[in-house]
């Protein structure tokens, strides 16, 4: 037994070459026939002629034989045929191509006659070309018929509101425009007295003073536009003595707060083109104005023309930056757009809470704004003007549109990083600046 076992071993031991040059012969000859089947790829020509090219284009890049610009949006929401004509209208390569619109009388240009336009009257063209306008809420009714009108007169205005305040005419830092409607006296004077003061604002780290000054964006709300007291008188007097309202000649509803921007932007470019730094906001809002001038002053540039001025920079907004928001589908919130209004994803945007942005953008934004018809949203619509200039909010985490936790929210420690924070009472606000300002505990 134990012989046998002993010569097995030695036999295995002398087979074991022999296997293992087997495995490599078999190893070589794949490989050899790997590669002989194997064959280089043609040489690509030099002139790729791509299919549906043109050929003969010499020295130049072959282009496509067909439309490349969708010159037809057949298929699409009210607003997005309107848009894609505008947009058309304006892309410097397709300008002098007029092809036929929707319908007849439909030249882009009539959404902004102004002077010639003879009046701001419901149109029932757009109306006709929703097949579900009858059933549409009432607001997006109100919408439509006059959404062919951006041009309102002011009620009430503030030319010197930039310029006499002060002795020095220096330009403001920051213009805080805040949306407001008549009855919110308590809202604007608890902002007078906390972080909307008007004057010379001390940063919070630093020392530096700046100049701010705030002014309130109204529309009109009185007993023509519903079942709303007549305040004008309150609201007279409360203008006279603070010098703070713009109050412009439309109604002021959900879907008409778009021309609240359209209309400061003109009143802007006259009487304080050089504020350095805008913010728009809400008269709802809490804003921690010292922190704000802190991030702001990072963001001035020494003008191009070469004096001492400064500036914001042209593409410069900041807020609470919403990307791939869809528009809602419930059909009972304020937020609802039909699908045969508008269709698709809305344009990166920033939360309209608060946002701040530069002079210098804000007249970009006044140009582009006459090429994009009108959207029931104001901080959407923003979004669809920043989208033309090829501009893209900052995201910043202190613009806080959806409030802090509700936990933290009587904690002062939890404000440190804040900016603005969306929502509060004019009591809160009171109490908030009082707090905020007085020595913060250790955080
Ligand atoms: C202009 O529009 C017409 C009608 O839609 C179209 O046939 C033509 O190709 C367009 N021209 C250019 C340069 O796009
Ligand atoms: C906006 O204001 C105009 C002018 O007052 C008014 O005709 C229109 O109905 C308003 N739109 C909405 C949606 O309230
Ligand atoms: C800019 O400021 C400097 C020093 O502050 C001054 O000497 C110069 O004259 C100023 N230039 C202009 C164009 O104002």
């Amino acid at each position: 037994m134990a012989r046998c076992r002993c010569s097995g071993r030695a036999l295995c031991l002398c087979l074991l070459p022999f296997v293992m040059m087997s495995h490599l012969l078999v190893y070589i000859m794949v490989s050899i026939f790997v590669a002989i089947s194997y064959r280089p790829e043609p040489q690509i020509p030099l002139h790729f002629v791509a299919s549906g090219a043109s050929s003969n284009s010499g020295d130049l890049a072959p282009h496509p034989l067909t439309n490349f610009w969708n010159l037809h949006l057949v298929e699409g929401a009210l607003w997005n045929r309107f848009q894609h004509l505008q947009d058309r209208q304006h892309n410097p390569i397709l300008r002098s191509n007029h092809t036929e619109l929707m319908g007849p009388n439909t030249d882009p240009n009539y959404m902004h006659k102004t002077d010639g336009f003879p009046s701001c009257h419901p149109d029932h063209l757009w109306a006709s070309q929703l097949p579900d306008f009858n059933t549409m809420s009432e607001q997006m009714q109100d919408f439509v018929l006059s959404m062919h009108c951006r041009h309102y007169s002011l009620m009430i205005d503030q030319p010197d509101l930039c310029s006499d305040q002060d002795d020095e005419k220096e330009a403001p830092l920051l213009l805080m425009a805040i949306k407001s409607q008549v009855g919110q006296f308590e809202n604007r004077q608890a902002i007078r007295e906390t972080w909307g003061r008007s004057g010379w604002v001390t940063e919070d780290t630093g020392g530096n003073r700046w100049r701010v000054r705030t002014v309130f964006l109204l529309g009109r709300q009185d007993a023509t536009t519903g079942p709303h007291a007549d305040l004008a008188a309150l609201l007279k007097l409360e203008s006279s003595h603070h010098k703070d309202i713009l109050q412009w000649d439309f109604r002021d509803t959900f879907f008409n707060l778009t021309l609240k921007d359209l209309l400061f932007w003109d009143w802007l470019s006259i009487h304080c083109s050089h504020a350095h730094f805008i913010f728009k906001g809400d008269d709802d809002v809490f804003v921690r104005t010292g922190a704000l001038l802190d991030y702001l002053k990072e963001h001035i540039f020494p003008s191009q023309d070469g004096s001492n001025r400064t500036k914001g920079k042209e593409d410069f907004l900041v807020g609470d930056v919403i990307t791939n928001a869809w528009p809602s589908i419930q059909v009972n919130t304020k937020y609802y757009i039909p699908e045969s209004f508008y269709k698709g994803v809305y344009p990166t945007y920033a939360g309209g809470g608060g946002v701040v942005y530069s002079g210098a953008l804000a007249s970009r934004l006044r140009i582009v704004s006459r090429w994009v018809s009108l959207f029931p949203i104001d901080d959407v619509y923003l979004g669809m003007c920043l989208h033309r200039l090829g501009i893209s909010p900052i995201h910043h985490q202190g613009f806080l549109t959806f409030d802090l936790p509700e936990a933290d929210r009587e904690k002062p420690c939890a404000y440190r990083r804040v900016l603005l924070v969306h929502k509060r009472s004019p009591k809160e606000m009171l109490r908030l600046w009082r707090t905020l300002n007085a020595p913060l505990p250790e955080c």
